[in-house]
């Protein structure tokens, strides 16, 4: 049985406990892709906070990638600079970094969420085909050259992600971006070797799978999420995605992080406490892998019991960290774990005044003594 603050082993990493930071984008580049100071104390406060693991936002491994043009880079060295500065801290505060690499496809090229709609100086996006998301401008079928181009530029991010330091790599293959439109049907009406049936729709994610493998340390984790269902008839579905692990296993990942959706404006989301925990007990449990859950978890029993029952391996949390960046320290008190955390010793004194456990000794310090 595992627990929220027992350590999770992926290859030659060890991470104090179960509990990730999501990858969550925050819009907050200069045009150029380089991670600024706001994103050094978003992750930075979220590792101080007690998460063994932090996900950096969707990186984009090349600029017509970016969701918006806010958006954090990784295809220059500039950018890795300044990814290794979050990484030195992000340690130096007892987490592991991690990073996702990212490219957006037909999602590209759009203006920040709180702005809507596309991007100022938008640009021409790609994708398996010409097939527009809703909304959004009719994407250029991507040639052969292309594909290729791309997979390769995943392989040279992950390459720099290595050099500034992290030790955890996702491919994001999830929420309608580029990976995940080749996945699916509904966005891959392709009828090369890159579309059509399971095999010729998974092959930019199992090559994307293998060349990221081949170009980061055999003892680094590899990581891959996937929406697990597009939530519409006749998309990507459970079953396929329980095959892609199992593919994807053997060429080296490690790690599937199961999520949902985003593919198809047309879906239709069954939300609720832990809904997308059943798509991540499917993977783990029909490919054999182990698994990230995510979404809704919000709760410290509720995140415990995915553990406790075998559904996945670490828990990821997004939103509920955006409004409580110390939850892990939450989740220790009121887990009864508090020892188990490694609260830093800077921050000792704040937490055992507020333990239960440790309340009889708190009130027992002299206060001149602190
Ligand atoms: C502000 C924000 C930005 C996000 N950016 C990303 C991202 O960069 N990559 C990704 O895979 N998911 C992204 N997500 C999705 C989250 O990682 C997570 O899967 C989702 O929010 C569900 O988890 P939650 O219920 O704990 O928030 C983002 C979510 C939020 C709220």
């Amino acid at each position: 049985m595992s627990d929220l603050f027992s350590p999770f082993t992926l290859r030659g990493l060890t991470l104090k406990n179960r509990i990730g930071v999501s990858p969550m984008c925050m819009y907050s580049c200069r045009e150029d892709g380089v991670p600024t100071d706001w994103h050094m104390q978003h992750l930075v406060s979220r590792a101080v906070g007690g998460a063994g693991l932090v996900i950096t936002e969707a990186s984009a491994v090349l600029p017509e990638g970016r969701i918006t043009p806010a958006d954090v880079g990784i295809w220059n060295d500039t950018q890795m600079a300044a990814h290794a500065r979050m990484v030195a801290a992000i340690h130096a505060a007892g987490s592991v970094a991690g990073i996702q690499i990212a490219h957006a496809g037909r999602k590209a090229s759009r203006a920040a969420p709180w702005v809507h709609g596309p991007a100022k100086n938008s640009w021409t996006t790609m994708a398996p085909s010409a097939e527009a998301f809703e909304g959004f401008a009719v994407p250029h079928a991507m040639t052969e050259a292309e594909i290729g181009a791309t997979i390769t530029a995943f392989a040279e991010a992950a390459k720099r992600a290595v050099k500034a330091g992290y030790r955890f790599i996702e491919i994001h293959g999830a929420h309608g971006y580029l990976g995940h439109q080749f996945l699916s049907p509904i966005s891959n009406r392709r009828n090369d070797s890159w579309g059509g049936d399971f095999e010729g729709r998974t092959r930019f994610v199992r090559e994307m799978a293998t060349a990221v493998r081949a170009a980061i340390p055999a003892d680094m984790p590899l990581a891959l999420r996937i929406s697990h269902t597009d939530w519409v008839d006749g998309g990507w579905t459970t079953e396929e995605s329980v095959e892609l692990a199992r593919r994807v296993k053997a060429l080296g990942v490690d790690l599937m992080d199961v999520s949902s959706g985003g593919l198809d404006a047309g879906q239709k989301i069954v939300l609720g406490p832990g809904y997308q925990v059943p798509g991540a007990e499917a993977v783990k449990h029909g490919a054999g892998i182990p698994v990230a859950a995510v979404g809704l978890i919000t709760e410290p029993k509720q995140a415990q019991q995915i553990l406790a029952e075998g559904k996945a391996d670490l828990i990821l949390l997004a939103r509920v960290l955006l409004r409580e960046p110390y939850w892990p320290m939450r989740a220790a008190a009121e887990l009864g774990r508090a020892g188990a955390l490694g609260i830093p010793p800077q921050y000792e004194r704040g937490w055992n005044t507020l333990a239960k456990w440790d309340m009889d000794q708190a009130i027992a310090a002299p206060m001149h003594a602190l």
